[in-house]
C-alpha cells in the first residue's frame, strides 16, 4: 500500500512510523510512505506557504500556490491520474473500522494534512475527495491525525499483522468489542484467569469468549449493539444482562 503525504511537518511522522509493526511492514516493502513537504513547493523566495485570511480574523490560511503544484507534481508521478485524495479535518466524516476495511482496499491515498487555520477552500475543492476526521476534538494539525489513519489501515494490509486472522476477532469486528485476555500465570497475587480458560475445551472457550465480548459491548459501547447481528442464544445471553442490570 502506497501513501503520499502532503505536509509542513514530516519530520512529525519519524518515530511513529519507524517502530514496530509498521516500521517493519515498511522494512518488508508493504508499505511505502512518500512525504512531500509542502513548503518545498512555495515559488516564493521566502519559501512562505500561508498568508493573512481574507475578511480578517486570526490565524493563517494555507496559500493555494504550493499546494497546487504539490498536487500537479504527484499527478505527473502517478501517470496523470491522482489516487484518492483525503483531507484529515475536524469537519469531515470520523474514521471508524468499517471506512478503515474499505479504504485498505485501495492501493495508494493521498493524504493532505493542514496547519494553521485551515487550507485555501480552491485546494479542497479542486483536489479533495474525502474529508475525514479521527474524533470531536481539534488538533493543531492533520499529521497526527494522519499518522493515526496510517496505522489504523496499515495493519489491515495482508502480510503486515503476523497472523493474518488477528482482525477476525477484534474489537469493532462484527461490531463487537473484544473478550478480555488472559497469559500465565493461571494465579497471580490472588487473581485468577477464568477456568474454562484453563480446560482445554474449544467450544467451551469459544462460548464464553463471545458472552464476555457481548457483556463488554453491552457493559461500555451499548450503541453498538443496536447494528450487531445476533444468534437467538446470544440474544437471549443479552437480555439476561439486561434484567440482571
Ligand atoms: N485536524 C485537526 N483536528 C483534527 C481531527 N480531529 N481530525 C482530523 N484532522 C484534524
Amino acid at each position: 500500500m502506497n501513501f503520499d503525504i502532503i505536509t509542513l511537518f514530516p519530520e512529525m511522522f519519524d518515530s511513529i512510523m519507524n517502530t514496530s509493526i509498521i516500521g517493519r511492514a515498511q522494512q518488508k516493502g508493504l508499505l511505502n510512505l512518500s512525504f512531500h513537504n509542502i513548503r518545498e513547493f512555495s515559488s516564493n523566495k521566502h519559501k512562505q506557504v500561508d498568508d493573512y485570511s481574507y475578511g480578517g480574523g486570526s490565524g493563517m490560511v494555507l496559500m493555494p500556490q504550493p499546494l497546487f503544484d504539490c498536487f500537479n507534481y504527484l499527478e505527473k508521478r502517478h501517470g496523470g491520474r491522482l489516487p484518492k485524495v483525503i483531507y484529515f479535518t475536524p469537519q469531515g466524516k470520523v474514521l471508524n473500522q468499517s471506512m478503515a476495511q474499505d479504504m485498505a482496499l485501495e492501493e495508494e491515498l493521498v493524504l493532505l494534512c493542514g496547519h494553521y487555520e485551515g487550507i485555501d477552500q480552491r485546494v479542497l475543492d479542486k483536489y479533495v475527495d474525502i474529508e475525514l476526521s479521527i474524533g470531536d476534538y481539534i488538533l493543531t494539525g492533520g499529521e497526527l491525525a494522519a499518522a493515526v489513519f496510517i496505522d489504523c489501515i496499515a495493519r489491515l494490509v495482508p502480510g503486515v499483522l503476523g497472523n493474518p486472522d488477528a482482525h477476525l476477532e477484534e474489537s469493532f469486528s462484527n461490531n463487537l468489542l473484544e473478550y478480555p485476555h488472559y497469559t500465565r500465570p493461571a494465579i497471580y497475587e490472588n487473581y485468577e484467569v477464568p477456568e474454562v480458560l484453563l480446560s482445554g475445551n474449544h467450544e467451551k472457550i469459544m462460548k464464553w469468549r463471545k458472552r464476555e465480548s457481548l457483556r463488554n459491548t453491552f457493559i461500555k459501547r451499548p450503541e453498538l449493539l443496536e447494528n450487531t447481528k445476533l444468534t437467538q442464544e446470544e440474544q437471549k445471553f443479552l437480555d439476561s444482562l439486561n434484567t440482571e442490570n
